[in-house]
């Protein structure tokens, strides 16, 4: 068996108790050589987002290969029909992530509308301020209209935090769903046209994949704010554009299209909020993610049918 990654503590412990592992025990990808030459006679493979599991790597693999279990519930590392032409079952870990992952893109749209990121580089440039009626004034989100893009787990879960900050919610998805009778489903160029807020929290997919360019960014009302947590689905560098040129109140971004890369344009951007990729980052959320990733590789390597296949 292969770990690509250093794990959250004692996971690890739990495949060693019943499978021989070669564990790249770091916390930085595997270089593409030593993926492909380390994943030879595999079995099981726990992967992340930084290992693009495609023909080549199944083929180095070799024909043992059964599952690879992502340590993620983004899938676009994969290519589920190279895998699945092989008879390779992939797994992610949906659910286990939600809560904290809707945490971090609340955190992000608070960061955003009130100028937090702003605010503290001011004072720690040690930069003179007072208290005054117009100083580092934000957006209201109480009562704001939350538009979501990707009504999934993680969707859901912000649409009930946004709940809590009195927010009327409408979104996006392939269909309205039944269950949600407090968000109002609407076509696409209407949830832009009308958020206030726009969560973007749709999976990285060949649908979605530059979804949102400059001319549908456009149709945002003047004054938005765009929180993204899947990368590639936004146009960087035209959100950048859009927030410096005032269309955007501001805007956040978590995933990034290039990581570790930073978009040069979203970093020239005051108003636009950057974390390195921490939507799952909790010591809860990292432990029950290394757990389910095991528990899939156990499962099918016992003969019996992944937790969460894809
Ligand atoms: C995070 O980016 C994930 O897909 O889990
Ligand atoms: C704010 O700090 C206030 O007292 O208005």
């Amino acid at each position: 068996m292969l770990v690509t990654r250093r794990l959250a503590p004692g996971v690890l412990d739990r495949l060693a108790a019943s499978c021989a592992v070669t564990a790249h025990d770091d916390d930085l990808p595997m270089p593409r050589a030593d993926l492909l030459a380390a994943a030879r006679g595999s079995a099981a493979v726990l992967a992340t987002l930084d290992d693009v599991v495609d023909a080549e790597f199944l083929d180095a693999a070799g024909p043992g290969l059964r599952i690879v279990a992502n340590h993620a519930v983004g899938t676009h590392n994969i290519d589920v029909a190279a895998c699945a032409a092989r008879g390779v079952v992939a797994t992610n870990t949906p659910g286990v992530l939600t809560a904290a992952t809707a945490d971090h893109a609340f955190a992000l749209l608070l960061a955003a509308a009130r100028r937090l990121g702003e605010g503290e580089r001011w004072l720690r440039a040690g930069r003179p301020w007072t208290w005054a009626p117009n100083f580092l004034l934000g957006m209201e989100l109480s009562g704001a209209r939350l538009g979501v893009l990707g009504m999934g787990r993680i969707g859901r879960a912000v649409a009930r935090r946004a709940a809590g900050f009195d927010m009327s919610v409408s979104y996006h998805n392939r269909r309205p769903l039944p269950d949600q009778p407090d968000a109002q489903w609407l076509p696409l160029p209407e949830l832009l046209s009308t958020a206030q807020v726009l969560v973007v929290s749709c999976p990285l997919t060949d649908e979605t994949r530059g979804l949102l360019d400059a001319a549908r960014l456009a149709l945002l009302p003047a004054g938005a704010v765009l929180v993204s947590i899947t990368a590639g689905v936004v146009d960087e560098v035209a959100l950048a554009a859009a927030v410096e040129s005032g269309a955007l109140f501001a805007a956040a971004v978590d995933n990034h299209v290039s990581e570790p890369e930073v978009t040069p344009e979203l970093l020239a951007q005051e108003r636009i909020v950057l974390s390195p990729h921490l939507g799952s980052a909790t010591v809860h959320t990292r432990q029950a993610m290394g757990n389910l990733a095991v528990d899939n590789i156990l499962s099918v390597l016992g003969g019996n049918p992944p937790l969460t296949g894809v």
